[in-house]
């Protein structure tokens, strides 16, 4: 049974990408924060088929020591990567946004999920398994621009999606970025503010898994239709 490695495993995307995952027939290998952030998973997406291992994502040796612990068969192998760190999601003005409030979102909304990417991708095409895939989550945000923080951390990983299919193209690696328009939030807070499920939004994982010529591509989820209705394009004219 294959195995995906969600980084922002306990977030809303995160949740959601666990639950996709696991629907799907695949484990999990989650990192999490603390065991407050696992226990928050656990109550969100059960415990069955999940494996949790701590790291610091903000560090850059701290999704590299996962990798480690792996390759030394003390975790899981993995063969799939989903990551979605980030959540910051503050209103100052553009005018207003000063040196370290960007610094900050960077490092809470980009940086971990280039950390992911460098650490896991060696690995993945070391193993060569044909069928490994990588995704990203981005929001609309970055062109909307009504909060303009999270617009250029998103606009961050749009390039890094672009960068990624580019060093991809025609190896063992599937790389896709879902382009989210729409809040989805953990089930229990979605009851309450009328945002989409992660248990609904999981079905969005679950289809890309399943669709080989998914490839290369952004996958624009902007309606609820969208989330199993894939609508999806190459990224690059490759
Ligand atoms: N939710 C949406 O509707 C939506 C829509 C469009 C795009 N997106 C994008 O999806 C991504 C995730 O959003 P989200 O709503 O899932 O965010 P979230 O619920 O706040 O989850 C963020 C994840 O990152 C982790 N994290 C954040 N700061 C951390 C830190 N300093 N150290 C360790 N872990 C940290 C959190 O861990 P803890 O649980 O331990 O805090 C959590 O796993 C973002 O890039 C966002 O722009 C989300």
């Amino acid at each position: 049974m294959e195995t995906v490695l969600v980084v922002g495993s306990t977030g809303n995307i995160g949740t959601a990408a666990v639950k996709g995952a696991l629907n799907a027939g695949y484990k999990v290998l989650a990192i999490v924060r603390n065991s407050t952030s696992a226990n928050k998973l656990f109550q969100n997406a059960g415990k069955e088929g999940i494996t949790t291992v701590e790291a610091d994502i903000m560090s850059d040796n701290g999704i590299q020591s996962v990798v480690e612990q792996v390759t030394a068969g003390k975790l899981p192998a993995f063969q799939h990567v989903y990551s979605t760190v980030g959540g910051l999601y503050e209103e100052t003005a553009l005018k207003n946004v000063t040196a370290k409030q960007m610094r900050d979102a960077m490092n809470q909304n980009f940086t971990p999920n280039l950390y992911a990417y460098i650490a896991t991708i060696p690995y993945l095409l070391e193993q060569n398994n044909p069928s490994s895939t990588w995704t990203l989550c981005t929001g609309a945000q970055g062109d909307y621009g009504f909060r303009a923080v999270p617009a250029m951390t998103a606009g961050s990983l749009f390039s890094m999606a672009v960068s990624a299919c580019r060093e991809l193209h025609e190896t063992n690696i599937r790389f896709n970025e879902v382009y989210l328009a729409f809040r989805v939030e953990i089930d229990s807070s979605a009851e309450k503010s009328a945002s989409m499920k992660a248990s609904d939004f999981a079905k969005n994982y679950q289809a890309i898994l399943g669709n080989t010529s998914v490839r290369g591509c952004r996958v624009r989820v902007t309606n609820h239709e969208e989330v199993t209705k894939l609508n999806y394009a190459p990224k690059l004219d490759l």
